[in-house]
């Protein structure tokens, strides 16, 4: 009999802490882990490896033609792969930051992305499976057994920012990821909870605070199921 793995949705803004969360709090529960925005940086970069436009609507649905994607979902393992190339570090680069939003607001992106994201979260091996994103709440997993909007302050999460990327300014950084909120934001509303979404708001709480507070929401969610 095959059945699903238990489904957790994390939703947030940039900065908000969520990837290194998300994936924290996977390995802690022994869960799978799967990084959306991380498919979405992937085929930014298989579209300037391509030389297309990424302002090109028409031309970078095209390119999901000859995207070939791969990630790791055991939280211990991470890597992203476009074919053959290794493209973890890569994709964090601010040349990929700059035209993602670009390419995640193509619905033809989209919908291809969505779907592939429900069938390699259902596919983990584990018995559970943490995904995490601006839309798994809503979109991809409105369904999911744990929901929860990670959030904090704007100024928090430019810290946080700043402190990951400590070759640029903080102005840089902050201006950054105004305009990239600003952009995803059009695209998928990810700052306020939908029905049924747990907030968990990390302003004041360190990173293992923030892990307990996401674990306990999940635990609650699996013996309520
Ligand atoms: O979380 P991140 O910064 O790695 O996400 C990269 C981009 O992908 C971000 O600009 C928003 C977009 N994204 C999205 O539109 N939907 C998701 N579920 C995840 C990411």
């Amino acid at each position: 009999k095959h059945s699903y793995p238990l489904f957790v949705a994390i939703d947030g803004p940039a900065g908000s802490g969520k990837s290194s969360v998300s994936r924290a709090a996977a390995r802690r529960l022994g869960y799978g882990y799967l990084d959306t925005g991380a498919a979405y940086r992937a085929l930014a970069w298989h579209v300037l490896a391509r030389d297309i436009d990424a302002q090109d609507a028409v031309a970078v649905a095209g390119a999901l033609e000859s995207f070939d994607y791969s990630i790791g979902t055991d939280p211990d393992a991470y890597f992203v792969r476009v074919g053959e190339t290794d493209v973890t570090d890569a994709i964090r680069e601010p040349q990929i930051s700059a035209v993602v939003s670009a390419i995640a607001r193509v619905p033809a992106v989209r919908t291809h992305l969505t779907e592939l994201f429900r069938s390699i979260a259902r596919n983990v091996p584990q018995p559970g499976v943490v995904v995490e994103g601006r839309d798994i709440t809503t979109v991809v997993a409105p369904e999911a057994q744990a929901r929860i909007l990670l959030t904090a302050s704007e100024e928090a999460r430019m810290a946080r920012r700043s402190a990951e990327i400590s070759t640029q300014s903080a102005h840089t950084v902050a201006e950054q990821l105004r305009s990239r909120d600003r952009a995803d934001s059009q695209v998928v509303e990810f700052m306020s909870a939908a029905d049924g979404v747990t907030t968990v708001d990390s302003t004041h709480l360190d990173f293992d605070q923030t892990i307990d507070a996401v674990v306990e929401v999940i635990n609650t969610a699996r013996n309520s199921h």
